[in-house]
């Protein structure tokens, strides 16, 4: 048993906070891998053998994050059976703000008329959502709030440079969201993981656009605006950061992996859920995975996952959920919930 990690607020607060809805949204346009070969030089045999993506979505013309993130929303709401109006807190986790200023989550406000939330964004790239459900849950416990609504929602085909086949095979655009309120009966966010290292900031990253340096080099012409990824040394810190999250998570809990009704981990390669899951001894079953219809959607994600696994009847009233993310910054982090 590890030493039980001191971000754990849920299991000692009375006052336990539970998912009651979820929603997602993608944008209607699929591009597929075919499509792809058109841009660069690959083939739909190399994505599916290396990643398992066969197609992602990509947004229409006009349309930006708050899109993505206010249909998530609307849907949650519904799905939640509640108002707006009751909505206490809007987080939405993205690296694709529609603008730097004001947040995504100010233009969602507006868009759903959720007039009562204070709403501010969360950077913490693919792991952005189970960062904001953290935030969440210490407002929550705290009594600071009752209600808040969480976002994970990225138009990462807006950082892609499609002349990059390292990367551009790799992503699409999507929004998950979740409604967060204190419910009885002891159901609920039952431990959280997060964790952070900034010294590898430079495996995956956006250098150019922010206020160190121009969106393009003025001398290369380089557009470092758009995703850079050192794919391998990504995908090893991927499997053990995502190891390392869930061991924790499941640690606090006091839960052994075979106590897991179902995974939802971040969807960026088939590959490292299969590593995952071999070293959890956890059969592929029990693992949420659309990658291959929806790419890797960054903060909307495990969102995504969520919300289709709710939906799908994936997960039933008292079974032990764990999420588990990973991202760029680097930036990872797990929860274990009682659904
Ligand atoms: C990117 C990734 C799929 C590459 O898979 P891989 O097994 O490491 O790739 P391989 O070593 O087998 O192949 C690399 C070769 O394929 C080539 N290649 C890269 N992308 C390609 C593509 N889309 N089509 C065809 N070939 C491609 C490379 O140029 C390289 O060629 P070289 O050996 O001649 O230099 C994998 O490393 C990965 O998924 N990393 C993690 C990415 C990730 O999850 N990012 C987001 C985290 S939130």
């Amino acid at each position: 048993m590890s030493t039980p990690n001191p971000r754990t607020r849920a299991q000692q607060s009375k006052r336990t906070v539970s998912i009651i809805g979820t929603g997602s949204y993608l944008p209607e346009r699929v591009l597929t891998n075919a499509e792809l070969t058109k841009l660069v030089e690959t083939s739909d045999e190399w994505i599916v053998s290396r990643t398992g993506i066969k197609e992602r979505r990509v947004c229409a013309e006009g349309e930006a994050t708050s899109d993505l993130a206010a249909n998530a929303a609307q849907a949650a709401l519904e799905n939640a059976g509640i108002g707006a109006d009751e909505v206490d807190l809007i987080i939405v986790a993205t690296v694709t703000p529609d603008m730097f200023f004001p947040s995504t989550a100010c233009f969602v406000q507006q868009k759903i008329g959720a007039k009562n939330a204070a709403c501010f964004d969360v950077s913490a790239a693919c792991a952005g959502f189970l960062y904001a459900i953290e935030i969440a849950q210490q407002f929550i416990t705290s009594h600071t709030y009752d209600t808040v609504l969480v976002i994970g929602a990225d138009k990462l085909t807006s950082i892609v440079d499609w002349t990059d086949r390292n990367t551009c095979v790799l992503f699409g655009d999507g929004a998950g969201a979740a409604v967060l309120r204190h419910r009885g009966g002891g159901h609920g966010v039952i431990s959280t993981f997060m964790a952070s290292d900034g010294g590898l900031s430079d495996i995956l990253y956006i250098p150019g656009g922010g206020s160190r340096f121009p969106a393009v080099d003025e001398k290369t012409g380089e557009r470092l605006n758009c995703i850079k990824m050192a794919g391998k040394e990504t995908y090893k810190h991927a499997v053990t950061s995502m190891l390392d999250a869930a061991n924790k998570a499941l640690a606090d809990a006091n839960l052994d992996p075979e106590d897991l009704a179902c995974i939802i981990p971040h969807q960026a390669n088939l590959r490292i859920i299969e590593a995952i899951a071999d070293r959890m001894k956890v059969p592929m079953e029990r693992f949420m995975i659309n990658l291959d219809r929806y790419g890797n959607t960054s903060a909307g994600a495990v969102a995504i996952a969520l919300d289709e696994a709710n939906r799908t009847g994936r997960m039933k009233v008292g079974d032990y959920v764990l999420l588990v993310v990973f991202g760029g910054g680097l930036t990872w982090a797990a929860s274990v919930i009682q659904w």
